[in-house]
């Protein structure tokens, strides 16, 4: 089965034929960080506009690096939550779009499970469940357990920031271009992770929950002072030493709960998704302080938002239930 998948929840206009549920034919990105970069942050008026107007290329690059015809596929998959609505709604309404013109099957997919599908696609070795799911996104910070392919027990989330969105308000206090994520990780690789005495954010009563905002105001006061008047100029040094210390103690806090809420659960593999995986340094950490787990990481390409996750997920859940009607709703939240 050619599955197409359609990808535009949030700033990532994606389009990818992937076939039988892993080997992926095409796997084409178009990225919005030029356009969002001068606010820091994504304004969705304008991502919406910019879906608009890319994803017929983006679906026309797709089948030629396929070399396949629309009429060759088998399967449109598209995200439909969760998202920014307005970006939705133009990659659900061109994969209804190409479902009725094709007569070929549509099937919905949630697009936070699609980033724990691009470790298992990214595997050739059958995965031992139940496994541990760590969701590090833009918009989640999530444990889960992984009974089967779409069985999911919520064991903890963020009670505020994201992982990734606390990379990149850090990385805007200290004035570094957006997405912060990776501007973040290349400074720390020249600072003294240990120069500031930063704390991990805990939740009281949770202790597998996650809070990073308390995380975030330490980054602000050491650059600004409690009270916001502190004057002293941080240099580049300063800078760095900042984005190391907070990256490790960020970085800990996601190895020290994954490794008990592992334990608790009877998981020995873990499987990673989003766009925080991209992060060699919480790849190494995992390396180095979890050697007896084995950890499944999404391969090239599919650790920030992509197509083929979405083309790859969508062909187990068509096998397993069929296709969506055309009236599927597109959704800005889904609960696990
Ligand atoms: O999964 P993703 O592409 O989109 C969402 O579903 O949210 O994740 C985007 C997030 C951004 O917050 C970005 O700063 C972060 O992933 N990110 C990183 C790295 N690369 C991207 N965070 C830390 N280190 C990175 N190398
Ligand atoms: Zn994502």
């Amino acid at each position: 089965m050619y599955v197409l998948g359609i990808e535009s929840t949030c700033d990532e206009t994606a389009c990818s034929i992937v076939h039988a549920g892993k080997e992926i034919l095409a796997n084409v990105v178009s990225s919005q960080i030029d356009l969002h970069e001068q606010y820091g942050g994504v304004v969705p008026e304008l991502a919406c506009r910019r879906h608009i107007d890319v994803i017929l290329p983006v679906l026309k690059e797709c089948l030629a690096q396929a070399r396949l015809q629309l009429t060759q596929l088998d399967l449109i998959a598209v995200a439909n939550g969760p998202g920014l609505i307005g970006a939705l709604l133009i990659g659900l309404n061109t994969a209804k779009s190409l479902s009725l013109a094709l007569g070929k099957p549509l099937i919905g997919v949630n697009h936070v499970e699609a980033h724990l599908y691009a470790a298992l696609m990214s595997h050739s070795e059958e995965v031992q469940f139940p496994c541990l799911g760590i969701v590090l996104s833009g918009g989640h910070t999530t444990l889960l357990k992984i009974e089967a392919l779409g069985r999911y027990a919520l064991l903890s989330e963020t009670v505020d920031d994201a992982i990734g969105e606390a990379f990149d308000k850090v990385a805007k206090i200290l004035d570094l271009p957006y997405p912060g994520g990776p501007q973040i990780e290349a400074l720390a690789l020249q600072g003294d992770a240990h120069r500031f005495p930063l704390k991990p954010g805990k939740v009281k009563g949770s202790p597998l929950h996650f809070s990073f905002s308390g995380l975030k105001t330490g980054v602000l006061y050491a650059v600004k002072g409690q009270n916001g008047a502190q004057t002293n100029s941080f240099n580049q040094q300063d800078k760095a030493d900042l984005a190391a210390s907070f990256q490790r103690v960020a970085l800990n806090d996601i190895l020290e709960k994954t490794v008990i809420a592992a334990h608790q659960h009877n998981c020995s593999t873990l499987v990673f998704g989003g766009g925080v995986t991209h992060n060699n340094a919480l790849r190494r950490l995992f390396g180095e302080k979890a050697p007896h787990l084995n950890c499944l990481w999404p391969g090239p390409g599919l650790s920030l938002d992509n197509g083929a996750m979405i083309a790859g997920l969508g062909y187990h859940k068509f096998l397993e239930k069929g296709g969506d009607p055309l009236d599927l709703d597109a959704l800005t939240r889904i609960a696990f």
